[in-house]
C-alpha cells in the first residue's frame, strides 16, 4: 500500500499521530511547513483569524503529488474550530488526487468544531472521497485504541479496490 501522510503541526501533537501512522502503515510523511511561521502570539491572533476565514498561508511545498498513492492521509491541528491555513494550502497544492481515497484527522484541545467537515468538503471538490475521519483530543493523542482504529481505516482504504 502506498500512502502520503500530509500534515501540519505547530506544537508537535499532529506530528506525533502522523508518525504513528507512518510506523504502522509505512508511507511518505509530508511535513507541511510555512515559509514564515507564527509566533505563539500571532498563532492565536492572526493564525486563528486566518484559519476561521479558511485562507491558505504560503507553504514550502509548491505541489504535493499523490498520483502514485493508494490512499492519502491528511492531519491538521484545530485552530479556531477549523483546519490550519497551512493545511488549507496543502490541500490546494495536492496534485494527482482525482478519484483517490483519503482518511483525515484533526488533533485538538477539546473542540474540533467544523474542522473535518470543511476539510472533507475541500477534498471532495478535488475529486477525493474521504472514507475515514478521526479526532484526537488531548487524551486521544496517546490512546492506542483510537490510533489503531484510524490505522485500520487507512489499511482498509488502501487495500480496497
Ligand atoms: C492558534 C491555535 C488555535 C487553537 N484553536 C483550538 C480550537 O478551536 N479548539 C481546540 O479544541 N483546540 C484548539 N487549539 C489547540 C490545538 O488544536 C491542539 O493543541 C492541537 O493538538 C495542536 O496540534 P499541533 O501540536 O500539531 O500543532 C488551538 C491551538 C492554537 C495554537
Amino acid at each position: 500500500m502506498k500512502t502520503s501522510i500530509i500534515y501540519h503541526s505547530y506544537s508537535g501533537n499532529t506530528r506525533s499521530v502522523a508518525e504513528k501512522v507512518r510506523d504502522a502503515c509505512g508511507g511518505n510523511l509530508v511535513d507541511v511547513k510555512l515559509t514564515s511561521d507564527y509566533s505563539s502570539l500571532t498563532a492565536y491572533t492572526l493564525g486563528s483569524y486566518r484559519a476561521m476565514k479558511g485562507v491558505c498561508d504560503p507553504i514550502e511545498q509548491k505541489a504535493i503529488d499523490v498520483a502514485a498513492d493508494d490512499v492519502i492521509v491528511i492531519g491538521t491541528p484545530v485552530w479556531a474550530a477549523r483546519a490550519t491555513p497551512a493545511v488549507n494550502a496543502a490541500v490546494a497544492a495536492i496534485r494527482g488526487c482525482e478519484g483517490k481515497k483519503a482518511v483525515i484527522f484533526a488533533t485538538c484541545g477539546s473542540r474540533e468544531g467544523d474542522t473535518l467537515p470543511m476539510l472533507k468538503k475541500a477534498l471532495l471538490e478535488k475529486g477525493v472521497t474521504v472514507t475515514g475521519e478521526f479526532v484526537f483530543d488531548k487524551k486521544g493523542i496517546t490512546d492506542p485504541v483510537r490510533i489503531n482504529a484510524m490505522i485500520s481505516a487507512i489499511k482498509t482504504a488502501g487495500s480496497a479496490r
